[in-house]
């Protein structure tokens, strides 16, 4: 029970990733604060965890807006008394030939990724050096690194998120608060498993680069997150951890038999 008396706040935590972190926390004695902009189903997701609602709530908050994460955050204090660890998991993405994307497209994907995270990282941040301590994991991608050409937004926006998790993690650096990222390659979540991974020829492109032979667990990306923000990691900050099955090792590609997890 590493997180035990520890209080967690996950956004994008009514399903897939966020979801799994938050669950991981909970399971390691984390008190989670779930929020996600769709408050039904991240009401639905905290009950799950915990029907008497003593150590998981659910709460709407769209992280593009400043003021609803301070209000997420306030309502994490309210309820459990503080904040000791921050994932800052929510995200969008758009698909559009670069030529073509839309000013409204790009700001929408850079506000929820990019501001998203921002937001997470100053209103956790700001309480965190209050009180002398605290541990902030931001959700990054692949695609930080390697980039797919109709995914202008989301590569730029994770790209950043690398960087703003080193500068707010120097920045933060003498106050107790140490700030990582978690970068996924492809995990089996209900989105991939019905969109890029119901095709047999998406599926074998994307194992051929995937040294290890199969996409990522939800709960193997929620144990590295559960990881960085315990006291396990407490000489490490300013990080991006690659949880990708050693696709960013790999040059050219390997050979694929099988297709698990299909
Ligand atoms: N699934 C993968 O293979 C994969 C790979 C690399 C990185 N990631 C990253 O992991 C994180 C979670 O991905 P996922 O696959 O679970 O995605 P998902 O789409 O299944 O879940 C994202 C959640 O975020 C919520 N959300 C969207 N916009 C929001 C907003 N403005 N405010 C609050 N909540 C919002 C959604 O309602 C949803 O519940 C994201 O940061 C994503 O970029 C995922």
């Amino acid at each position: 029970m590493r997180h035990k008396d520890k209080v967690a706040v996950v956004t994008g935590a009514a399903q897939g990733i966020g979801l799994g972190c938050a669950q991981r926390l909970h399971d390691e004695g984390a008190r989670v604060v779930l929020a996600d902009i769709n408050g039904a189903k991240v009401a639905e997701a905290a009950r799950q965890l915990d029907p008497d609602a003593a150590t998981a709530i659910g709460v709407a908050c769209d992280v593009a807006s400043q003021a609803e994460v301070k209000a997420l955050i306030a309502k994490a204090v309210e309820r459990f008394g503080t904040v000791d660890i921050m994932v800052n998991n929510a995200a969008t993405t758009v698909a559009a030939d670069p030529l073509d994307l839309t000013e409204e497209e790009f700001d929408r994907v850079m506000a929820v990724n990019l501001k998203g995270t921002l937001f997470g990282c100053q209103e956790a941040g700001r309480l965190m050096v209050a009180k002398g301590g605290g541990a902030i994991v931001n959700m990054s991608s692949m695609q930080a690194e390697l980039a797919i050409p109709t995914r202008v937004p989301y590569g730029v926006s994770k790209a950043a998120i690398n960087q703003l998790t080193k500068i707010f993690a120097l920045s933060l650096a003498t106050k107790g608060v140490r700030v990582n990222a978690v970068a996924p390659g492809t995990i089996l979540t209900d989105l991939t498993r019905g969109g890029v991974l119901s095709n047999e020829d998406s599926y074998r492109m994307i194992l051929s680069r995937t040294p290890m032979g199969r996409c990522g667990e939800v709960d193997e990306i929620g144990s590295v997150v559960s990881f960085l923000a315990s006291s396990d990691a407490s000489y490490v900050t300013g990080q991006t951890l690659y949880v990708d099955g050693g696709r960013l090792t790999l040059n050219y590609v390997v050979p694929v038999d099988t297709l698990p997890g299909r």
